[in-house]
């Protein structure tokens, strides 16, 4: 295992805002209605024993992204996930009242072949909360995805008849277009023309990375919204690459320049619900994260509301986090907020090195080994 990042001669602390104390001096303890993370990765099988109890110790709802091997295509299918997760939930040493809490709402992987029956189906399921559309080759995963969009109309269709709402990996996939322009290049070429067909349909375009797509979503109606992630709104691009690779950063869509940064902070911050929590906890274990050909994701789930208040805190914005974490994703699904809520204190933290994780592997989280001035009260 390479060691961790203090051997680096580019140590990636956080540091790379100007901490704005104008309003947030005084406040030392944050209690917020109880978040949800409306984009995780919980994976499958053994994996689940660690990723369900870090979800869990935080989070009500979860939106359990369906990049499965094999993905969860149908009805059946996130029936079957979902009692594996409930199992691990069930056997984790959570609290009965976090066990009772959580709840995670299923998605379905689009593919080619996914028909309009499946799309009545999940609407009518009560379990299935969305519909993930991956293009063919984007991310982790994506192999099944959808190879022309245009194609799936009819889908498009059925999404808007029953009000599923349709999530986003918004990037084109084409090897001659430039990796950090694919999140751009998808909203004008792609994502535009869907919406002015089918400008009802609900649309969550997850994990933003750039300006373009804060732009983009505030463009649109009510019915576009869009996740941000803790990564994305803490580090950029030069945290990745700067002093030598770091692979805990890279995940997809890629971190972008410090311009885009501060945009996604500035929109997350501001209290407009277009923008919500969805941390893209994306597990993949140290050694293939650490590897010539590293994996994509960062992995956040046990400390992703200490991040987000750094990130929310360090623009002087802590007051607004309730709405991103609690409020707005459900608002914009239609479902109510939570009456329990979750103490933030503005203690000092230690991110782990990493977490035990299946076979013997380890998970090195987002900052791992660094302090965050923000935890979770006991
Ligand atoms: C995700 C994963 O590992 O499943 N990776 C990532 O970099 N975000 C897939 C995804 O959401 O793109
Ligand atoms: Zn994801």
């Amino acid at each position: 295992m390479i060691a961790a990042q203090q051997d680096c001669p580019f140590t990636p602390v956080y540091d790379n805002i100007e901490r704005d104390d104008t309003m947030t001096d005084s406040i030392r303890e944050l209690t917020i209605l109880q978040p949800d993370d409306w984009h995780i990765h919980l994976r499958d099988d053994k994996a689940l024993a660690t990723t369900v109890a870090h979800a869990a110790q935080s989070f009500n709802r979860v939106i359990c992204m369906p990049n499965l091997v094999p993905p969860v295509k149908n009805v059946d299918d996130a029936h079957a996930y979902r009692a594996r997760i409930i199992q691990q939930l069930q056997a984790s040493d959570l609290s009965a009242e976090r066990k009772a809490a959580f709840d995670p709402r299923m998605t379905l992987y689009l593919t080619d072949n996914t028909t309009a029956n499946d799309i009545e189906m999940a609407a009518k399921s009560g379990i299935v909360q969305a519909v993930k559309l991956y293009p063919a080759g984007a991310t982790t995963n994506s192999a099944d995805g959808v190879t022309d969009i245009n194609a799936r109309v009819d889908i498009f269709e059925a999404l808007e008849k029953y009000n599923l709402p349709l999530l986003l990996h918004g990037e084109v996939t084409h090897d001659h277009v430039d990796i950090f322009d694919r999140e751009k290049r998808f909203l004008d070429e792609v994502l535009a023309q869907i919406i002015i067909k089918f400008p009802t349909m609900k649309i969550v375009l997850e994990h933003i990375t750039t300006s373009d797509a804060a732009d983009f979503v505030l463009a649109q109606g009510n019915q576009v919204a869009a996740t941000i992630t803790p990564q994305h709104l803490m580090f950029n691009r030069n945290h990745l690459l700067v002093g030598g690779i770091k692979p805990h950063f890279y995940c997809l869509p890629i971190l972008k320049r410090e311009s885009h940064q501060k945009v996604l902070l500035d929109v997350a911050t501001s209290g407009n619900p277009k923008f919500f929590l969805g941390t893209d906890s994306a597990p993949h274990a140290t050694d293939a994260k650490e590897s010539a050909c590293g994996c994509a994701g960062c992995y956040s789930a046990s400390t992703a509301l200490p991040l987000y208040a750094t990130a929310f805190d360090s623009v002087g914005k802590i007051d607004k986090l309730e709405g991103f974490a609690s409020r707005f994703g459900a608002q914009f699904y239609g479902l109510p907020v939570h009456e329990s809520t979750i103490t933030l204190i503005n203690t000092p933290m230690q991110v782990p090195t990493d977490y035990p994780y299946f076979d013997g592997s380890s998970l090195t989280p987002l900052m791992a080994g660094e302090m965050l001035p923000w935890s979770i009260k006991a």
